[in-house]
């Protein structure tokens, strides 16, 4: 990759589908262009296009052929693919109160380097975001120090659950997170009286975290001393089925739009694919790459995440129903714990693993694979997220969006290294992939090039379509 001073002739690559012949003009602003990147395979909404893209004030301003177009700096991008910038909405920052594990910075930085622009932050802080006050506050804290737009869920319980529909539409607020069964932190939500009152009054998506938690409560024992391999004994299947299921029968007859998270069993698919007119659908790269019992025997406690890690016939599916169209979105559930934690023998040892550092290279290496393509990883990513939170003007890469963009080397192949983010381990460290981001554009500005930071960090709170 290499920057280009001056404007160069376009070169024509073979197997690049065709250039449509937009003219070379900034169709939004009379002003010049700020950056004009050339010569890259765009993913546009309907498919891939050799175009070149025009920024002005942080918006796409121009698509297609801009040689000879004015512009303070033109990028050269032959030989990459640009994506919309990823949006990754579940991830988990530990700010405030767990900055050991993660912090606002710490995590963004990640997510910058990673190809990701747009972030929607879970609640199970310390304090939990569970009010107004809590969620300004978390608003304040991401002020300069993000590197990448952000927006922040508000924890559903019992007690905030009557004031939830009025708050979700707060300045900076992704809606409202439910944990039906017991993970990370202390927010709960199941009795289906407090859980049909909420789904009558809510009106943006509620993103559902679904295991029920009475059933965990009884099969608690299941969970034997040093032996992360029983934890998807004990949150079996039967967990997460009958919560979603008891999830989707309360929301149906309001028609309460809700998004079940980290779906993990083939036996919860017949029970999304009825339930499309209302509910969205969001699968992990963890689910979909890591099976059980080979993932505990090689990776201990490594491998424990809520819901958990299952048998081989669960990725199986959950790679059919990606394929058929069931999922929204793709989305790393990021929750990092130090390595001191998750050395401590199970079940003291905290469920997650950390992901925004790894989505987009071991998605991209799924595309080298041949299991999954372009349009599809773009599709789940950018215009999914997009389309089932409502943001405005994000996950799109056309004419009048923000210029928030991931610049990919499908060729590059590099071996997964975490040793410089905060909690330093990874799944899949070691891993060699192929497939790498190789830098990012926030609202037009370069945020990450080669790996590395550049520019500071001017994150956003991402705006929402009103409802
Ligand atoms: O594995 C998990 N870790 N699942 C969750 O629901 C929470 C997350 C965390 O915050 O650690
Ligand atoms: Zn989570």
């Amino acid at each position: 990759m290499s920057a280009t001073p001056s404007t160069p002739s376009t070169p024509s690559t073979p197997s690049t589908p065709s250039t449509p012949s937009t003219p070379a003009t900034s169709a939004m602003s009379a002003s010049p262009l700020q950056l004009v990147l050339r010569n890259a395979v765009c993913l546009l909404p309907w498919g891939k296009a050799q175009v070149d893209i025009g920024i002005c004030h942080g918006k796409i301003a121009a698509l297609g052929q801009l040689g000879g177009v004015p512009a303070v700096e033109v990028f050269n991008a032959q030989g990459l693919h640009i994506l919309p910038g990823l949006m990754d909405s579940h991830v988990h920052w530990r700010e405030p109160g767990l900055e050991h594990k993660e912090d606002m910075a710490s995590g963004s930085a990640q997510a910058a380097i990673g190809g990701v622009t747009s972030v929607f932050e879970m609640p199970n802080t310390s304090p939990p975001t569970t009010n107004l006050e809590l969620l300004s506050q978390k608003c304040s804290l991401a002020q300069n120090r993000c590197w990448v737009d952000y927006a922040f869920f508000l924890g559903g319980s019992a007690e905030n659950l009557l004031s939830l529909p009025q708050w979700e539409k707060a300045p900076g607020c992704a809606g409202i997170k439910l944990f039906l069964g017991s993970s990370t932190g202390s927010l709960l939500l199941h009795e289906e009286r407090l859980l049909a009152q909420l789904l009558q009054k809510a009106r943006r998506r509620i993103a559902c975290h679904c295991e029920e938690e009475s059933r965990l409560v009884e099969r608690k024992a299941l969970a034997q001393a040093g032996k992360p391999e029983t934890h998807p004994l004990w949150r079996d299947e039967a967990s997460a089925f009958l919560s979603t299921q008891k999830l989707l029968a309360l929301a149906k007859p309001y028609g309460a739009r809700v998004h079940i998270l980290h779906v993990s069993t083939e036996e919860e698919l017949a029970l999304l694919q009825k339930a499309r007119a209302f509910a969205t659908a969001e699968i992990t790269p963890q689910h979909l790459l890591l099976s059980a019992p080979e993932c505990y025997s090689r990776l201990g406690t490594w491998a424990q995440i809520n819901p958990p890690l299952r048998a081989p016939r669960h990725a199986e599916a959950l790679w059919k129903a990606l394929h058929m169209g069931l999922f929204d979105t793709l989305a790393t559930d990021h929750a990092p714990h130090s390595l001191e934690e998750k050395a401590r023998p199970y079940p003291q040892s905290p469920s997650g693993m950390p992901g925004l550092a790894t989505l987009l290279p071991l998605m991209l290496n799924q595309v080298a694979q041949g299991k999954l393509s372009l349009e599809q990883l773009v599709e789940l990513t950018a215009h999914g997220p997009a389309r089932v939170f409502g943001t405005r003007l994000k996950g799109r890469l056309a004419l009048g969006y923000e210029a928030d963009l991931v610049l990919v080397d499908l060729q590059k192949k590099q071996t997964v290294n975490t040793s410089q983010t905060r909690c330093a381990w990874s799944a899949f460290e070691g891993l060699c992939l192929q497939g790498w981001p190789v830098a990012t554009l926030l609202r037009g500005k370069w945020v990450a090039r080669e790996g590395s930071l550049v520019g500071k960090p001017e994150g956003l709170p991402i705006e929402f379509d009103r409802v």
